[in-house]
């Protein structure tokens, strides 16, 4: 059987990645995984046993993301915690965590940063490792997160790093928000991006950055019709679709 293809797409928070990729897997009948439901899960788990990383301007404040103190608690817990990925009959990936399906819970806002923090421990990125590579060496995926490129598929088939200002990404998110009849603060939501790109781009294991070989698309000026256009003609560099 011929090597699966993998598409890796890396990015900022509110990028589009996971709008686009759901679509661009749909139409060309690979796997998603968003990687960065997983580690929603596991922020979930460890707020459900009261480890609680440190504040997000605790973070920015001292420029570091590893306290001793949620260490400790990751530690104590982490072999308690089994994740599980499942696919529905429409696609969808589902995160089942010690056997409960929990995607409907890890959306929140405050998921958001807890993974955000909770991600930067080398124990944690080493415990969900294998279970990426294992989806990309049995199924064609296409994979998003913030090191999929650098250290979970350093051999993906393309590589594109998907962003905007971080502006353009809030107005994104408030606007998403809004059309779902939700309350949302476009500050509020800056914010919460600008300290989430912070955390994410200045940790010291497997930070956000640009693979070297990784295709760049700035989505600030296009609309969702516009970027999968775009990425289809990256991918048809590489790939006969
Ligand atoms: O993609 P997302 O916003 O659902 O990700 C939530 C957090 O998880 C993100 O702020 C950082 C972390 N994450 C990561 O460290 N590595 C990934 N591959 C995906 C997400």
């Amino acid at each position: 059987m011929a090597k699966p293809i993998s598409i890796a797409i890396d990015g900022p928070a509110g990028a589009g990645k996971s709008t686009i990729a759901r679509r661009l897997a749909k139409e060309l009948g690979f796997y998603y995984v968003d990687t960065g439901a997983i580690y929603r899960t596991v922020a979930y788990f460890f707020d459900l046993w009261g480890v609680r990383p440190k504040t997000m301007d605790d973070a920015v404040v001292r420029n570091t993301l590893a306290p001793e103190k949620d260490i400790d608690g990751i530690t104590r817990y982490i072999d308690e915690l089994t994740i599980g990925i499942e696919y529905d009959d429409e696609g969808v990936q589902h995160m089942i965590m010690n056997g409960m399906d929990v995607t409907g819970d890890i959306r929140t806002p405050d998921l958001s940063q807890k993974a955000s923090l909770v991600s930067a421990h080398a124990i944690v990125r080493d415990l969900l490792l294998d279970m990426q590579r294992e989806m990309a060496e049995k199924h064609n995926v296409i994979m998003d997160g913030r090191d999929i490129g650098t250290v979970v598929l350093p051999k993906a088939t393309v590589k594109i790093f998907l962003t905007a200002t971080p502006e353009v990404r809030a107005k994104r998110r408030t606007d998403e928000l809004i059309a779902k009849g939700q309350k949302a603060d476009y500050n509020k939501i800056l914010k919460d991006i600008q300290q989430r790109d912070y955390q994410d781009t200045h940790r010291e294991i497997a930070p956000l950055k640009m693979a070297r070989v990784s295709v760049k698309l700035d989505t600030s000026e296009l609309d969702i019709d516009g970027v999968i256009a775009a990425m289809k003609e990256i991918i048809a560099r590489k790939v006969t679709l």
